[in-house]
């Protein structure tokens, strides 16, 4: 596992960016896992930024979600595809038949994953991109998830729920379930960009970089991957 440290959010942000255009100008059409929260926000609005000076396209890119809640419609402000269109999809040049999430708004999540995970079978991500829950979450895979995971419904930590609240109105709007790649799934990725930043993801570093791997802590699962780099801001370094 490599890692960057890196002075500030504005810099991580940047330096993602860049890890994402050096892998398109090497191959045009490749395969991007991607995450959404507020990490990889800035990463998009540079890739929005680099798209619009013509020095990036995504035109033969497709992207795979790690995760969508059950039970909002797609079309629901809060929804991941809500999110993926208005921070990045819809200001770049993808092909909207290039994008994949897992269909969250079904009656039937069992069948929806194992479509989800069809799909990652039959295709490879060339770069996924990951943020880091405070407990130690990747995509959705709480503590206590076993490493040969593939994509499922998970009932979501309460740690999680209230993380995320302050997207929603309140804590009971927000989803209890989501479906999430597994940690196999994570794996399977030709190489792994982590992100993290500020105090909040510091004790979650700290164990990341110096903890065993273990079930408790899903992150510790990318030792197990060849290829990982871990780019982090002062804050998050803060406890190394
Ligand atoms: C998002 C995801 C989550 C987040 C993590 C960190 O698709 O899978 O694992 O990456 O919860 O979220 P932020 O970036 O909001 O701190």
């Amino acid at each position: 596992m490599k890692i960057i440290k890196v002075k500030d959010y504005e810099e991580l942000s940047k330096m993602a960016a860049d890890f994402v255009r050096n892998l398109l100008e090497k191959k045009p059409d490749a395969c991007l896992g991607l995450a959404t929260g507020s990490t990889p926000l800035g990463m998009y609005q540079n890739l929005i930024e680099m798209y619009q000076k013509g020095e990036v396209s995504f035109k033969d890119v497709r992207t795979y979600n790690l995760d969508e809640y059950c039970g909002l419609e797609k079309t629901h402000p809060q929804s991941y595809f809500t999110y993926m269109h208005e921070m990045f999809f819809n200001h770049i040049d993808i092909s909207e038949n290039n994008i994949n999430l897992p269909e969250g708004d079904t009656a039937n999540h069992e069948e929806a994953c194992n479509s989800y995970n069809e799909l990652l079978y039959n295709d490879e991500i060339d770069l996924q991109i990951l943020g880091i829950g405070g407990n130690g979450h990747i995509g959705f895979n709480e503590p206590g998830t076993a490493f040969t995971q593939e994509t499922f419904v998970v009932k979501l930590a309460e740690k999680t729920r209230l993380d995320n609240q302050r997207f929603f109105n309140s804590l009971a709007e927000v989803p209890e379930f989501a479906i999430t790649m597994g940690i196999k799934n994570i794996l399977q990725a030709k190489e792994i960009l982590l992100l993290a930043s500020g105090k909040g993801k510091a004790e979650a570093i700290k164990k990341l970089v110096s903890g065993e791997v273990s079930v408790d802590f899903p992150a510790s699962a990318l030792k197990e991957h060849a290829n990982v780099t871990v780019i982090i801001d002062e804050e998050a370094a803060s406890l190394l």
